[in-house]
């Protein structure tokens, strides 16, 4: 049985584009944050969504480009005191709740996402409070309110064993915010999970007519879906996964073309591992229909090379230092602890 629970439909704030840089701006920028990164002790981490230049700008710094899951992992474990974190605010606040030792700063703090957005502390709360036999698990994709109301924080690259886990000992489950991708576990694992209704305003978007018609183009292309997509397109995958195992699949599969159905900010890793194959974006309208993010994050495009420069040199850095209330970051920190114990046992037991 699935109910349905959403907030009233919102109107989500689009940030607007950040300027386009000159090549020698540009350069001028990316000499200046190197120096800064270094005698800040800092370093970057970046995810995949992220522009091109950004995602090399972590590479050639010695930071990293990943998934939201090792993005975790990798501030947690940096000796580097301070996280530049190039992605979304609950990313930032991740890394805080892991690290409060650490100073964590992000380019921008209005770079934020439509699934935090779509899920308010006090609505979900009251779901959950409606349902106290079921086990609440949310998507990393939220506040640290959030996260502090759940049992178990999960990424997409460990929700589906998590949520099988959960099953086999019997459990409910309230699942938030992701709906397409909470219908994926749900549909995978048979679990019963009562789902909030939210979505990833990119990945809404993908549509399965389009791609229909964009298959018969390139008949011998396999297609790669993130979960975030609607069920009609994830019927339509070879592949899905979050994005580390997309551009795992594309490097294990032996097609030489992929329609890739997830933010573009991906080619960037997919062209670097893979330079004799071809990725072409998924469609994410059909005919006639409008574009709000046309295969990339509004948010995670705020992440410009200014912006970075901003928050390394501001002296007032309330603008850019992601900051977690102490009670908060103490009950967020236990369901994120059990989704990153689950996932080393998990590669342990892989490795074994
Ligand atoms: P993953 O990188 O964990 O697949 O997350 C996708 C996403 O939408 C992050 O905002
Ligand atoms: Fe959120 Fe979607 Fe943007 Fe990821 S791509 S940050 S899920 S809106």
């Amino acid at each position: 049985m699935t109910i349905a629970y959403r907030i009233d439909q919102i109107d989500y704030p689009f940030p607007a584009k950040p300027a386009v840089l000159s090549d020698v701006r540009k350069a001028e920028l990316k000499d200046k944050i190197k120096v800064l990164l270094k005698e800040k002790n800092a370093t970057m981490v970046a995810h995949y969504y992220t522009d091109p230049e950004i995602q090399a700008l972590a590479e050639e710094t010695g930071g990293c480009v990943a998934d939201s899951l090792e993005m975790a992992r990798f501030g947690r474990d940096a000796a580097e005191q301070t996280l530049l974190v190039a992605g979304v605010k609950f990313m930032g606040e991740t890394a805080k709740i892991l690290s409060p030792e650490k100073r964590v700063f992000m380019p921008t703090m209005e770079a934020t996402c439509s699934l935090d957005l779509g899920c308010p502390i006090e609505e979900f709360s009251a779901f959950c409070d409606a349902h106290p036999d079921h086990t609440v698990v949310v998507y990393a994709n939220t506040s640290a309110a959030v996260k502090a109301r759940a049992d178990w924080v999960v990424t997409s690259s460990i929700a589906l064993e998590i949520v099988e886990h959960l099953d086999s000992l019997g459990k409910p489950i309230i699942w938030g915010p992701d709906r397409h991708l909470g219908s994926y576990i749900a549909k995978k694992t048979g679990a019963e999970m009562l789902m909030w209704q939210g979505e990833c305003i990119v990945h809404d978007e993908f549509s399965s007519q389009a791609l229909q018609d964009m298959k018969a183009l390139y008949p011998e292309a396999a297609v790669l879906v993130h979960p975030e997509s609607p069920a009609s397109v994830v019927e339509m995958a070879d592949a899905v996964g979050s994005t580390s195992q997309l551009i795992q699949a594309a490097q294990d599969m032996p097609n030489q073309t992929f329609i890739v159905a997830t933010d573009k900010g991906i080619f960037y890793k997919m062209q670097q591992l893979m330079p004799e194959k071809q990725f072409v974006e998924a469609p994410t309208a059909g005919n006639g229909a409008t574009c709000k993010s046309c295969a990339h994050c509004p948010w995670m495009a705020m992440n410009g090379l200014e912006a970075i420069y901003q928050s390394l040199t501001t002296v007032d850095t309330s603008a850019h230092e992601i900051f977690v209330d102490d009670a908060l970051r103490e009950q967020a920190l236990i369901p994120l602890n059990r989704m990153l114990d689950f996932s080393a046992q998990l590669k342990a037991k892989k490795s074994a």
